[in-house]
C-alpha cells in the first residue's frame, strides 16, 4: 500500500514543486503532457510504480564512486539512444545521488529536458530531491560541477522508507535536524528531539517530513540560486562536507566513507560549538545534539591528525565567495541562522578539537 503524506498539494510554477499525492495517478497525469517518458532508477530500488510499466529504464549502480561524470555520460547515452527530445520527460527514482546525477543530465541534455524526482530515501525526500541543485563530484570535491535545474515535480511517498537501512534513515534524519535548527519556528526542533527513532512508527514521521519540505521550499523560493539566504540550508555542511570528503577521497583514517547525514551531524556539532563561541548561542542545542549523536550516530572516525587536511578542504569549499576563506552558517539560537560567518583556521581547528574530544 502507498503511504500517502496527503492528497494533491498542487505545485507552484517554478522550481519548488512538491506534490504529496498518490504518485501513480500524479505521474500518469504528468506523463500525458509528454510524447515520450524514460526512467533513470537506482538498481537497488523496486520499481513497482504502475504508471512506469513498459517505459525504457536505465538502472544505475549507485555506490560511493557513482557520483561522477562517467555516470552522467551513461545517462546522456541512454537519452540519445532513446532519441529523447525537449518534448519528453525523464523520471528519476532513487536517493539523492541518483536524483542529483539525473537532474544534471536533464539540465544539460539538449539544453534541458523536463524531469520528475521520486525520492526513495529519507535524505532525498527532505533535502536532495527538491530545490534544484544537481551535479556530480569532480577532482575530489563534492558537487563541484553542477547546475541549478529543478524538477517539474517531486513526488514523495513514505512507502520507500519501510525498507530503508537504519543508517540511511539516520542519514536523512540528520537533514531533518538541520532544518529544525534553522527554521524560524522552533517547534520542529523540540519535536525531533523527542522523536524516538527506535520505536516511533513511520506514520508519525510523515507530517514531519512534510514540514521539512515546506521549510526548504520557503527558503529556496526566496533565493533559488543561493545568492544569500539559501545558505542557511548549509548549516553543518562546511565542516560536514570536509569530513565527508576526507572519508571518501583521502581515506586517511576512516575505514569507510561517511554517509552524508552522519557528516552533517558532526558538522553541525562543530558549527554549534562555533555558534556558542562566536555568536553567544546558548549551549543547550550543542549539548542536546551531542547527546543525540552519541546515542544514534556514534563518534566521528577522524583523528586530530586530519585537522590540517580538513581545514584545507573547507578553504576550498565551492560555497566560499573568496578563495581560502572558511565560510559557515552559524546560529544565534534555534531558528536564528546567520550566513557568511568567516572562520579563522585557528577557530576551525578549535571546533574540530571539540568534536574529536567527545
Ligand atoms: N541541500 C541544500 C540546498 O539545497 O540548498
Amino acid at each position: 500500500m502507498w503511504n500517502l503524506l496527503h492528497n494533491s498539494k498542487k505545485s507552484s510554477n517554478f522550481a519548488l514543486e512538491m506534490v504529496y499525492t498518490d504518485i501513480h495517478s500524479a505521474l500518469e497525469e504528468r506523463m500525458k503532457r509528454y510524447e515520450q517518458v524514460c526512467v533513470i532508477a537506482d538498481e537497488a530500488v523496486s520499481l513497482d510504480i504502475p504508471a512506469l510499466e513498459g517505459m525504457p529504464v536505465l538502472r544505475l549502480k549507485i555506490n560511493e564512486t557513482a557520483k561522477s561524470l562517467n555516470t552522467v555520460t551513461q545517462i546522456w547515452d541512454f537519452l540519445f539512444a532513446h532519441e529523447m527530445t525537449r518534448k519528453d520527460l525523464m523520471v528519476a527514482v532513487g536517493g539523492g545521488v541518483l536524483t542529483d546525477l539525473a537532474g544534471f543530465a536533464a539540465a544539460t541534455y539538449k539544453r534541458g529536458i523536463d524531469y520528475i524526482n521520486i525520492p526513495t530515501t529519507l535524505l532525498s525526500m527532505v533535502d536532495a530531491s527538491s530545490g534544484g541543485k544537481t551535479g556530480f563530484n569532480y577532482q575530489g570535491l563534492k558537487n563541484s560541477i553542477g547546475a541549478f535545474y529543478p524538477p517539474v515535480e517531486t513526488l514523495i511517498c513514505t512507502k520507500w522508507l519501510k525498507t530503508l537501512p537504519p543508517q540511511e534513515f539516520l542519514s536523512g534524519f540528520a537533514e531533518m535536524l538541520k532544518t529544525s535548527i534553522i527554521d524560524r519556528d522552533s517547534w520542529l526542533w523540540h519535536v525531533l528531539l523527542q522523536y524516538d527513532l527506535d520505536t516511533m512508527p513511520l506514520d508519525a514521521l510523515a507530517p514531519l517530513i512534510e514540514e521539512c519540505v515546506a521549510v526548504k521550499e520557503r527558503i529556496v523560493k526566496s533565493d533559488p540560486r543561493e545568492t544569500g539566504f539559501r545558505k542557511v540550508l548549509n548549516f553543518g555542511h562546511t565542516f560536514g562536507h570536509a569530513l565527508e570528503e576526507i572519508s571518501f577521497v583521502h581515506r586517511t583514517s576512516s575505514p569507510r566513507p561517511l554517509l552524508h547525514g552522519y557528516a552533517v551531524v558532526y558538522g553541525m556539532i562543530a558549527e554549534l560549538y562555533l555558534s556558542v563561541t562566536q555568536l553567544g548561542c546558548p549551549r543547550e542545542p550543542l549539548q542536546a545534539l551531542t547527546q543525540l549523536m552519541l546515542h544514534y550516530y556514534g563518534r566521528p572516525q577522524c583523528k586530530c591528525s586530519d585537522r590540517e587536511a580538513l581545514i584545507s578542504l573547507m578553504q576550498h569549499d565551492k560555497k566560499n565567495e573568496r578563495a581560502a576563506e572558511i565560510n559557515c552558517t552559524l546560529i544565534r539560537s534555534i531558528g536564528q541562522p546567520v550566513i557568511n560567518q568567516i572562520i579563522s583556521p585557528e577557530d576551525a581547528s578549535e571546533a574540530l578539537d571539540y568534536l574529536f574530544s567527545l
